[in-house]
């Protein structure tokens, strides 16, 4: 048996878990009706079969509907949720794993046009800043029904398998009640902290009672709200203490921080750039003073970090979510001592920003990822093998070259630049977004390992291509920045990614133009700011910066409103003048009626990418598909079987910007949809 702390099983009272790698409660916004349906089963099987020791499903799943779904949350309070919750335990139970649910009453933590548009309720009338309900102050008659529907939802877990439960105690209504800042109740449920935890204490004796001893029990609290007039860390242990010695409850899952802001989020759920483990020592101390077990999770990305969470007995169980999310096969890769091919969780947040604003969590470098139903984790050999060539060391060109190279095929890559990455490396530029580089030198280290050939500083022509006699080409040459968006004056302008890249100076005096709002005009931005000079980010939109979302936007706004730069929501930049030395911005308004003349040094403008398609457009004559895409085939994973020219002698195909400028995502998806079935 191995030595490997992380392997050891753990006993949690009768449930015996088989290694020390849990993955935390979260909601991946999956949800179909509220319930857990084919595809969210199969998003949490894939975690169990890669090895976890235990998946906590859900977060917050709402066992009152005064408590509707914010994020697709599901619906523990409906009796139909059972059997579907009884599908996933028993196939997670067959892989060896072991299920419980994290359940909740949201508080005021939602909003009161979802669901069945009942007001919120929390122990005061306080707004949280993130969710904007204005709640309604809470009745005894309120508490009585939610404790009993706390009940009701966990014996309806009980009923449908789960080997447990867990209560969200931070943010949500538990901790509303624990909170001073957030209880302005008097009587029994408000005051001293007796008082505040009585609600807690209520619910937890309310679901024991339904669900017996044979039951897992644990809360997920936070120990220390870092607010002033919060919880703060000395009430924090001592109700750690007090949920230890209520003998209700089977473990604690600490947390540290607040979630009413976006960027308190941030630091309880820290993103690229922030520190690793911020808040393990802190665990460690719970778990010290208390002497109980204890899990804990707050970007452990690697294995490296957790092996130390567990060495060092800071904690008992280690949570490694989103590292799951990246490579649902964490612990299956340490067995077979293959830890150098896990993916790397790089913190970009895509998947969490994307549950508010886009309605499902994707990885941003495994698309895979909650698409289990119709994406491989894991890739399938080819009956033939083929000779692929590739045009393009960017994510899409790389994402190819690996699939490629899974499916046996033998891999030819051309890239103009001396190194990979495209528009990773000069994202990667930034020290706060460095990690992204993980996701091209992990592709760079399978490719290796497949045998893909790579020619760099290689300037392909449609005549280097054809020499090299392929079945299939791929063109993911990406783009190139697009700033031709002004009436007059686009050969005054320079792009973000001028900036970014230093082949431009900053200037002193500076407007960027960014109606693209991604992550690089605010990347320039810091930039230009860093280096001295006075910027200005202005945007067409009603707000700045909306693909870069909320949690990725924290430490942008941490940098930038220290170094001053100011932001103007819907002006538009029409055009430019020079006069002298200066450049004078033409400002006016998509709402018309405004004409405004400013005047500055240097304008940047960030519009996205404009396809480098020329050698697609070059080699498509002698093409057999003449570039043709079957959008049925690519969406029902079916080979690409376009045949449009009896002359051609190889299939031709884009992907990534050299589309349509997109994102990192995008471009990775593309290439695995297509390649997996080529
Ligand atoms: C998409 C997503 C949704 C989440 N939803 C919840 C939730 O509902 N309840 C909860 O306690 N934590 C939630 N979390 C937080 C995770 O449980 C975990 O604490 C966090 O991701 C930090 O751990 P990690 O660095 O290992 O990912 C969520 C995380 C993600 C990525
Ligand atoms: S999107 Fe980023 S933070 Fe989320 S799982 Fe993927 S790599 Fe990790």
């Amino acid at each position: 048996m191995s030595n490997d702390p992380l392997l050891q099983p753990y006993q949690l009272k009768h449930l015996t878990l088989r290694n020390r790698i849990i993955v935390t409660a979260h909601e991946p916004a999956y949800p179909e009706d509220g319930m857990p349906k084919e595809r969210y089963r199969a998003y949490t099987v894939e975690r169990a079969k890669g090895g976890v020791a235990m998946t906590m499903t859900a977060g917050s799943a709402a066992v009152s509907k005064d408590s509707p779904p914010v994020f697709n949350n599901l619906l523990a309070y409906k009796d139909e949720i059972v059997p579907w919750i009884r599908e996933m335990t028993d196939a997670v139970h067959e892989e060896g794993a072991a299920i419980m649910i994290q359940l909740t009453h949201l508080g005021r933590r939602t909003r009161w046009d979802k669901g069945d548009w009942l007001p919120v309720v929390a122990p005061s009338h306080h707004r949280e800043a993130s969710h904007r309900a204005f709640p309604k102050k809470i009745e005894d008659w309120d508490i009585e029904r939610i404790v009993k529907d706390f009940a009701d939802a966990a014996e309806r877990m009980k009923a449908g398998g789960m080997d447990g439960v867990e209560l969200e105690a931070y943010g949500h209504l538990i901790d509303q009640f624990a909170s001073p800042l957030t209880n302005e109740l008097g009587g029994p449920f408000g005051g001293s902290l007796d008082n505040r935890m009585r609600f807690c204490f209520d619910v937890l004796k309310a679901i024991r009672t339904r669900v017996g001893e044979d039951f897992i029990l644990g809360v997920r609290y936070t120990a220390d709200e870092c607010l002033p007039g919060g919880t703060g860390r000395e009430e924090g242990l001592e109700i750690s203490k007090r949920l230890k010695d209520s003998g209700l409850i089977d473990y604690l899952n600490v947390i540290r921080g607040h979630i009413d802001t976006d960027a308190g989020l941030t630091d309880v759920i820290p993103i690229q750039g922030m520190a690793n483990s911020p808040h393990l020592d802190f665990a460690g101390e719970i778990r010290a003073a208390t002497n109980f077990p204890t899990f804990h999770a707050a970007k452990i990305p690697d294995v490296a970090t957790a092996r130390h969470a567990i060495a060092s007995g800071k904690v008992d169980m280690v949570g490694m979510t989103r590292a799951h999310m990246t490579d649902p096969h964490i612990v299956r890769k340490i067995i077979e001592k293959r830890e150098e091919d896990i993916r790397p969780c790089v913190g970009a947040n895509y998947c969490l920003d994307r549950i508010y604003q886009g309605g499902a969590a994707y990885c941003i470098h495994n698309a895979a990822t909650g698409r289990e139903l119709t994406m491989p984790h894991t890739i399938a050999k080819a009956d033939r093998c083929k000779k692929v060539v590739i045009v393009g060391a960017g994510p899409a060109g790389l994402e190819a070259a690996r699939v490629a190279g899974e499916r046996g095929h033998e891999v030819v890559v051309f890239e103009a630049a001396n190194d990979p990455g495209g528009q990773i490396r000069l994202t990667a530029q930034s020290e706060r977004r460095r990690e992204m580089i993980s996701i091209i030198d992990w592709r760079m280290g399978q490719c290796e390992k497949l045998g893909v050939t790579f020619h760099f500083n290689s300037w392909a022509e449609a005549e280097t291509i054809t020499a090299e006699n392929p079945d299939v080409v791929i063109i993911a040459t990406g783009g190139l920045p697009h700033t031709e968006v002004l009436a007059k004056g686009n050969d005054l302008v320079v792009s973000a990614w001028d900036i970014i890249s230093g082949d431009v100076k900053p200037g002193t005096n500076v407007l960027i133009f960014d109606d693209a709002g991604d992550h690089a005009g605010l990347q320039a931005a810091e930039f230009i700011a860093k280096a001295g000079g006075k910027v200005e980010i202005m945007t067409p939109d009603r707000s700045f910066a909306p693909e870069v979302m909320a949690m990725n936007l924290v430490p942008y706004m941490r940098s930038l409103q220290k170094l001053d730069v100011t932001f103007t929501v819907t002006y538009r930049l029409e055009a430019v003048e020079k006069s002298g030395n200066e450049l004078v911005a033409h400002v006016g308004s998509d709402y018309g009626g405004v004409e405004k003349q400013r005047t500055f040094d240097q304008i940047v403008i960030n519009h996205g990418t404009i396809p480098l398609d020329d050698l697609y457009f070059e080699l498509k004559p002698a093409s057999s598909n003449l570039g043709e895409v079957s959008h049925d085939q690519l969406i029902a994973g079916r080979p690409q079987t376009a045949w449009r020219n009896a002359d051609g002698k190889f299939q031709l195909f884009r992907i990534g910007d050299a589309v349509a400028a997109r994102n990192t995502h995008a471009a990775i998806y593309d290439a695995l949809r297509l390649l997996k079935d080529i």
